[in-house]
């Protein structure tokens, strides 16, 4: 018997190549998924027109009343599609209860650095700069959980070092980082969706 699609929703604030990998996974069928819904808080996300493409609803959700009521009625609104997995993709705000509680480990952010270091923005100028005062000598990227509002620090599923070399520059790991992200991201989604991975907590823990 043919098991159903798993639902995402994918949320995101700007360029959306990582939801654009995820499109690709589940229009080639690596991904036994559909993406039902893109939502960005931002009109101007490139990754809306990557969505449209593909005749996937989108929707723009600005704030105008306080954060907590945003963050209910984004809710509300993710809550139409049913999804089993809500995935941050570049999703640039910082999501309190008041959304999570509707989705208890079913929401996954992808951070362009190791567990515990660089967590907020600009992370991968942050990586480099500290390379260059001899602070570290690789970064990585990670999957994880979003269980609370904790910023970039949830339960990691998954997490991939990616090397730095002396003759890099920002732009060049900026690439290698981001098509090492795509290729996590989706895989991690696959791996999720046929239970080879479950997400802490699931057996009680
Ligand atoms: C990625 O580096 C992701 O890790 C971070 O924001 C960036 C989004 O890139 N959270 P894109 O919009 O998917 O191209």
């Amino acid at each position: 018997m043919m098991t159903k699609p798993a639902r995402l929703v994918v949320l995101i604030s700007g360029n959306g190549s990582n939801l654009q990998a995820l499109l690709d996974a589940c229009q080639d069928g690596r991904l036994p998924a559909r993406v039902l819904g893109v939502l960005s808080n931002r009109g101007d996300a490139y990754g809306l027109q990557r969505a449209e493409r593909r005749h996937i609803p989108t929707l723009v959700f600005y704030q105008t009343g306080s954060r907590a009521e945003y963050d209910a009625d984004l809710a509300e609104l993710v809550a139409i599609f049913q999804p089993d997995w809500v995935i941050l993709a570049g999703w640039m705000r910082v999501l309190s209860m008041n959304f999570l509680r509707h989705f208890p480990r079913r929401v996954i952010n992808l951070h362009p650095a190791l567990p515990g270091q660089f967590p907020g923005v600009h992370a991968i100028e942050r990586a480099f700069e500290a390379y260059r005062r001899g602070q570290i000598d690789q970064t990585g990227i990670m999957v994880h959980l979003v269980p609370d509002e904790g910023i970039d620090n949830g339960p990691v599923l998954v997490s991939r070092t990616v090397p730095i070399h002396p003759d890099d520059t920002l732009d060049s790991l900026e690439s290698r980082i981001h098509a090492a992200e795509h290729e996590l991201l989706v895989d991690t989604v696959r791996r999720l969706i046929t239970g080879e991975l479950e997400p802490p907590g699931t057996n009680g823990e």
